[in-house]
């Protein structure tokens, strides 16, 4: 019976994933472990430096990134969107304004994330393609700590659009030019490594919840 092959698919699944994913990787972890019930999970969230660093070092099965690293032979599967958005205080005077110049940013105190982070990275070259610098006034290791400091009126700052999924009231979205910036979540894993069935199970398992998530239009999805 199906019940009996699925009871076959047995193992660990190493998992590693940038900080964007963790809003939604762990909540997929549910139903695919009650459909794979012998199936243990390890779920590394870091940023995209260290899960380079990981995948130099083979430490997991397959990783979830936004952009594909260039000095790796790797395989690529795009899944989702994952937008950067501007992020401010609900009450910003900026709120309410449409089609913000993007050099209105370097008159708002601006929170950024760590060296390593992808995010940063995108930002920074968004940022230097037109030719601004922002104030950086904090720099924070986290997406939730960043969100937080927005709430507390400290800045703003540039996130993914997911980590907005569970407390949207405390803060706004400017409209701001060139944004939101496209990115996407790509599954990843070095070219030279076979996956296990186990990990393959889940690779084919998340590009099908990606579809059912897309299908719900909370989402966009990306060009195959
Ligand atoms: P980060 O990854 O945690 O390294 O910023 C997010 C991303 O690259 O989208």
């Amino acid at each position: 019976t199906v019940a009996d092959l699925k009871g076959l698919k047995q193992g660990q699944l190493r998992l590693a994933v940038i900080t964007t994913a963790k809003y939604i990787i762990p909540r997929l972890l549910g139903p695919f472990c009650q459909l794979y019930p012998g199936i243990d999970i390890s779920l590394q969230v870091t940023n995209h430096e260290r899960i380079l660093e990981r995948m130099v070092g083979n430490m997991d099965d397959l990783y979830i990134m936004s952009q594909v690293p260039e000095h790796l032979d790797v395989h690529v599967k795009a899944f989702l969107e994952n937008p950067l958005v501007v992020f401010a205080p609900v009450n910003h005077p900026l709120a309410q304004e449409k089609n913000i110049p993007i050099e209105k940013l370097v008159d708002q105190p601006f929170i950024m994330r760590e060296p390593g982070s992808g995010t940063r990275r995108a930002v920074q070259s968004l940022f230097e393609e037109h030719g601004i610098k922002v104030k950086v006034k904090l720099e924070l290791g986290s997406n939730e700590a960043i969100k937080q400091a927005i709430a507390g009126g400290l800045g703003i700052s540039v996130l993914s659009r997911h980590t907005l999924l569970t407390d949207s009231s405390e803060f706004s979205i400017l409209d701001v030019q060139h944004f939101p910036m496209k990115r996407t979540w790509y599954m990843v894993y070095p070219s030279g490594k076979q996956l296990s069935i186990v990990a393959r199970t889940y690779y084919e398992y998340l590009l099908e919840a990606a579809k059912k998530i897309v299908a719900q239009e909370v989402i966009t999805s990306v060009p195959q």
